[in-house]
């Protein structure tokens, strides 16, 4: 049985040895295709896979067809919007990801953005502190709780606000739950963005809800650059030269940005929110231990299609 971990952007060493543990361990055996390069090495290396373990590596219909013996692929990490999991139902493939694994490595990154953001990148120039400011959680689920606590540390005023959880249970972190989007972008100077990338949500947030934002405002989008309205973010930006946007991978318009915004705008190259040893390590062994748990037990807890 040939489990395939296709990597476009390598997880650590460290990682990568303890999930060749826990495959081999139970029998299976580990592949590599790390730091690929193209679609078609990774149609050529999944063609005798059994199992699929990505991270945001595009699993397309193109890819499944490929892939004659596939029954599994694991996405090792939370969002799984990179794989087409109806055409998986459709060929019998069960897809599922990993929650809460490398999480609080996405979490540290808000803070380490808004930290860079607001000290002005190092530049000998007086800054800002966050002490005492009010910060914004739009979507509290494993990200969205962490960022919470670390707020609270750097005695924040936290909010928050998600339409798919009962308000008690947001409460239970001690801070305070908003019923509309609109509140809480009304009261707040940092707004840090953890909703899934799905149809609901594609291009969500914008002009509307960013200039509801009392100054100076940040935006931090350690998400999806998909949750945002580009055309509607460059409009409030034109409009309001106190607003700054922090985004884990470039957006679409970040040519605007560099010609018109300089200052104003942090972006990672590649995304660097579940770039750690440790996030690696939790999300890569535990995608290895719930694919050996799918074969040896036929255990679906973490399944994400039907
Ligand atoms: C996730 O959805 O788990 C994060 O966005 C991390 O994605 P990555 O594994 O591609 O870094």
């Amino acid at each position: 049985m040939k489990i395939l971990l296709a990597t476009e952007k390598a997880f650590a060493p460290v990682a990568v040895t303890s999930m060749h543990e826990v495959i081999e361990s139970a029998g299976y055996k580990l592949e590599m295709l790390e730091n690929y390069k193209s679609n078609d090495e990774l149609i050529a290396a999944v063609a005798d896979a059994d199992g699929l373990i990505v991270r945001s590596d595009l699993v397309t219909k193109e890819v499944l067809d490929a892939a004659n013996r596939l029954k599994i692929v694991i996405r090792a990490g939370a969002g799984y919007d990179n794989i087409d999991l109806e055409a998986c139902t459709a060929r019998k493939i069960v897809a599922m990801n990993t929650p809460g694994q490398n999480s609080n490595a996405v979490a540290e990154l808000v803070f380490a953005m808004m930290l860079y953001q607001i000290r002005g990148g190092f530049n000998g120039k007086s800054g800002t502190e966050l002490r005492g400011k009010s910060i914004g959680i739009h979507a509290f689920g494993h990200v969205g709780r962490l960022v919470a606590e670390i707020a609270k540390g750097f005695s924040m005023y936290v909010y928050a606000y998600d339409p798919f959880l009962p308000e008690a249970e947001i409460r239970k972190y001690g801070i305070k739950v908003l019923k509309r989007a609109e509140e809480m972008y009304r009261i707040c100077h940092f707004i840090s963005l953890h909703l899934p990338y799905n149809n609901a949500t594609k291009h969500t947030i914008g002009y509307d809800l960013v200039t509801k934002m009392p100054a100076p405002a940040t935006i931090i989008n350690t998400a999806r650059k998909e949750i945002m309205d580009e055309a509607g973010l460059l409009k409030a930006f034109e409009e309001r030269p106190d607003l700054v946007y922090l985004s884990d991978v470039e957006p679409d318009c970040k040519d605007i940005f560099a010609e018109k915004y300089k200052g104003r705008y942090l972006f990672t190259a590649k995304k660097m929110g579940a770039q750690t040893e440790e996030a690696n390590i939790n999300a890569g062994v535990a995608a290895a231990r719930q694919i050996v748990d799918y074969f040896n037990n036929g255990n679906e807890t973490f399944r994400v299609n039907k």
